[in-house]
């Protein structure tokens, strides 16, 4: 069978956010900041902190759910991808323990990091490994516990994000079909978005420990004219590849960081903003994890039925970008 004949398609989601809820007010009283301003720039209102649970119990979490919703047993799987840029450990990969802990034995599992586009790089790994026969049931999971990585002293990013899990189990065949793709990198921004300490250019030290090097450091402006241009470049062309026009889509589903992005993008592709999912205002970002959450919240809320077709964009750092047209 040649690779164009073979359709690869989401047989189920999953998520999973921590218990602990972290408010605009909680934070008022950590840092110089209001609700007001937090809602008025960003539409965030609160986020999830995970306590005593680690991004792979995340992970497990939701992936297990997404197991669930495709009626597949964690011995279906043929490989665990995890994407996340807040690992449990630098070595060995998240998706090792997730593995371990789901009971996957017969799946390989290994990490991806590509920031808050990294579930829809995971995605188009999963496609690929489908079409060349090397797998017929990919775990993808987006996955995060960016609260370990935020400088809780520095108002200008600590108010931004938020620890969780979303999965999808794309599979060999199905009913609906992964119809178009786009994604990129522009690896010249580096900068602008980044946590420049912990790794090996920059190790923790005794002596740089106080300089907070191991948190997310952000140009906020830069990040978000970014962001703006390349989802909806990303998304449009994948309208485009997939034959279709903005009025056939019944839900476009965006990474979670900013509202005022999200309005940006309906705008400019010219959707009618009921049918842009958000749930920023309760989670914040969470990077990778934040559109494969919302990819399971927007299905399980019927946001969309079985011949429908969704959008999913994302932007991260890298600067990485990408977008999904998927015919449910
Ligand atoms: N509370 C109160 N005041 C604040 C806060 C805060 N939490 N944060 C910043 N300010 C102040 C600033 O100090 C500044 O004050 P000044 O004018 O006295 O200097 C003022 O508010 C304006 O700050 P800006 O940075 O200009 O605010 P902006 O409107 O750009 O909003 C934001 C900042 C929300 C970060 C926005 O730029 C943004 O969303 N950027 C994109 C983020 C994004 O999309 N990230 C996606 C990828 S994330 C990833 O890959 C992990």
């Amino acid at each position: 069978m040649s690779h164009e004949s073979i359709t690869v398609s989401i047989a189920g989601t999953g998520s999973c956010l921590p218990d602990k809820t972290l408010t605009n007010a909680d934070l008022a009283k950590i840092v110089d900041t209001s609700d007001e301003w937090i809602t008025t720039r960003t539409g965030i209102k609160e986020r999830r902190i995970a306590e005593g649970m680690s991004n792979s119990d995340l992970a497990t979490g939701a992936g297990r759910q997404a197991l669930e919703n495709a009626k597949l047993e964690a011995s279906d799987i043929d490989q665990i991808i995890v994407a996340t840029v807040t690992p449990d450990t630098l070595m060995p990969s998240t998706a090792a323990y997730v593995q371990h802990k789901l009971g996957a034995t017969k799946a390989i599992a290994y990490d991806i990091s590509a920031a808050c586009s990294g579930f829809l790089y995971a995605m188009q790994l999963a496609e690929n490994a489908i079409k060349a026969g090397s797998a017929e049931n990919v775990l993808i999971i987006g996955s995060e516990k960016l609260s370990s990585f935020v400088d809780w002293n520095d108002r200008t990013t600590c108010v931004l994000f938020g620890d969780g899990a979303g999965a999808a189990v794309i599979s060999k065949g199905g009913e609906g079909a992964i119809l178009a793709t786009e994604i990129g990198t522009d690896g010249s921004q580096t900068e602008i978005l980044k946590i420049p300490g912990g790794g090996s250019n920059c190790p923790t030290t005794a002596s740089n420990i106080g300089d907070g090097l191991a948190s997310i450091k952000m140009e906020g402006q830069e990040v978000f004219k970014h962001a703006v241009n390349r989802m909806k470049t990303a998304a449009n062309s994948v309208i485009e590849k997939a034959n279709l026009q903005p009025s056939d889509i019944a839900q476009v589903i965006p990474h979670q960081a900013n509202l005022r992005i999200i309005d940006a993008i309906s705008k400019r592709l010219d959707v009618d903003k009921d049918i842009v999912f958000v749930n920023l205002d309760r989670y914040g970002n969470t990077s990778a994890a934040a559109v494969a959450i919302a990819l399971d919240e927007a299905q399980r809320a019927d946001k969309f039925k079985r011949g429908d077709h969704i959008v999913l964009v994302v932007f991260g750092a890298g600067l990485t970008w990408a977008a999904s047209a998927i015919r449910w």
